[in-house]
């Protein structure tokens, strides 16, 4: 049973974390590196090719290896969960570049969630985190979500279960060694901020930048087919418009890397059109997206719009998981929005009033639609889902 909404919840959480992160976070004062000002080591610790920025990381949670390596083990560690069901990889699969394939994942303790899983690719370029949060700049506030929430639950590790899963991490003296490794200069304790702070760099290092569109980017002309050129210029032009939203290195214009000012970051969130409730561009009552905490009406159905990185891979699509292929995605557009003809969901996002100025709708050829799957495909990058950095380690 859902008491509370899901957005509400995310920004009492995201507050507490917020407040606790000023006073309680750890500082690793042994940096291997000095991130705000040696943007050359960030770039080796990502093994970044040259056509990709560095990204932004926060000065309080430098990269280091220690702490990647530790949280590549917790992001993969059932223990994780209080009821010891799932990891934070049940629903982030590395096959499917760190999504789940389902609509609507359930968590550990078979509670279903709202929300589609997302995919982990290049999430250190986002600018806000999540579907619809303005208020997620870094992944140290936001992993809270997953691992501590009690409506919906995920992981479950509520502050009635803490101590028992902290526990699990104590006893057992590979951990115990490589959280001293991963925090020289803190005292022994294993504790929820080191957990997530690990975990935060291991997501920091997910990097995609080897698909067929990276080496074409990269000088190999030959990289894209003639058909997934043509895909690419009708992204990128005046008719499909694609790429005001998904624009950039990471398509999405939800972006910032080292040379983003803080004052200078964008909180781009738009209602696309899926649905159009009663007619005033309502969404589905248990999700509406930015309103849900901002209460603004005029934020209905308020998404981020997403990486299309390794989309080939992440289906079903949207913040809900409503539309289940690539070609759906595009008839979505095409048509100005989703009809969503019976039930109580009914209405036609095309009419919405609340749908951005840039969803008109087009006539394309099955041709062109043909040609923009084909390029969005060439994001996907077989060397992320097969790299054995971000790989299961207790399967090695
Ligand atoms: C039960 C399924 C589930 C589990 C377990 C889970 N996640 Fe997620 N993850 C999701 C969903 C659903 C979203 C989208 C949440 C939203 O928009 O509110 C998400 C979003 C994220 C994001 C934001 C990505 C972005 O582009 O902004 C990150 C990062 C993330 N998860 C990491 C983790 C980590 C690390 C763990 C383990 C501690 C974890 N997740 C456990 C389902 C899950
Ligand atoms: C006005 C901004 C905007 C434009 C223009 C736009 N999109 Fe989107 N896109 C979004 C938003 C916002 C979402 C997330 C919506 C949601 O989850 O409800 C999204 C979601 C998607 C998704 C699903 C992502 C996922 O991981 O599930 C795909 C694929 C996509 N868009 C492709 C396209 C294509 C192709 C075009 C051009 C035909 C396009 N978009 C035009 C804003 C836009």
């Amino acid at each position: 049973m859902r008491t509370l909404k899901i957005g509400l919840l995310i920004r009492i959480v995201s507050l507490s974390a917020a407040l606790f992160c000023v006073t309680g976070c750890e500082q690793d004062s042994s940096t291997i590196i000095e991130t705000s000002s040696d943007n050359r080591s960030v770039r080796e610790i990502l093994d970044l090719p040259d056509h990709m920025p560095t990204p932004a990381i926060p000065d309080f949670n430098p990269l280091t290896n220690a702490k990647i390596q530790l949280g590549r083990f917790l992001f993969y560690d059932p223990r994780l969960s209080a009821n010891q069901a799932q990891s934070c990889a049940s629903c982030h699969n590395q096959s499917l570049a760190f999504a789940d394939g389902i609509a609507q994942p359930l968590g550990s303790t078979g509670h279903q969630l709202v929300r589609n899983s997302q995919g982990l690719a290049n999430v250190i370029y986002h600018s806000t985190l999540t579907w619809s949060n303005d208020g997620f700049l870094e992944l140290e506030d936001q992993l809270n979500v997953p691992i501590r929430a009690d409506n919906p639950i995920e992981l479950g590790v509520t502050d009635a279960k803490l101590d028992e899963v902290l526990l699990r991490f104590e006893q057992d003296p590979q951990y115990v060694e490589m959280f001293a490794m991963a925090f020289p200069d803190s005292d022994s304790n294993i504790t929820m901020n080191k957990i997530i702070f690990s975990l935060a760099s291991f997501v920091r290092t997910m990097i995609s930048a080897s698909s067929p569109y990276d080496q074409y980017l990269a000088g190999d002309k030959s990289a894209l087919t003639q058909q997934q050129i043509k895909g690419f210029q009708l992204f990128n032009g005046e008719k499909f418009e694609c790429f005001h939203c998904h624009s950039g290195i990471n398509f999405s214009s939800s972006y910032r890397d080292a040379n983003t000012a803080s004052d200078a970051i964008q909180f781009p969130f738009f209602n696309n059109g899926l649905y159009n409730v009663g007619g005033d561009g309502s969404y589905p009552s248990d999700d509406q997206g930015l309103y849900d905490l901002s209460l603004n009406p005029a934020d209905k159905g308020f998404f981020r719009p997403q990486s299309l990185r390794n989309i080939e891979l992440t289906a079903p699509y949207m913040h809900d998981g409503s539309i289940a292929t690539l070609r759906e995605v595009i008839e979505h557009y095409a048509r100005g929005g989703s009809l969503t003809e019976s039930g109580i969901n009914a209405g036609d996002g095309r009419l919405s009033p609340l749908k951005s100025g840039l969803i008109q709708g087009f006539d394309a050829t099955d041709e062109e639609i043909d040609a923009v799957i084909a390029f969005l495909e060439s994001l996907t990058d077989e060397e992320f889902i097969t790299s054995p950095k971000f790989s299961n380690p207790f399967e090695e």
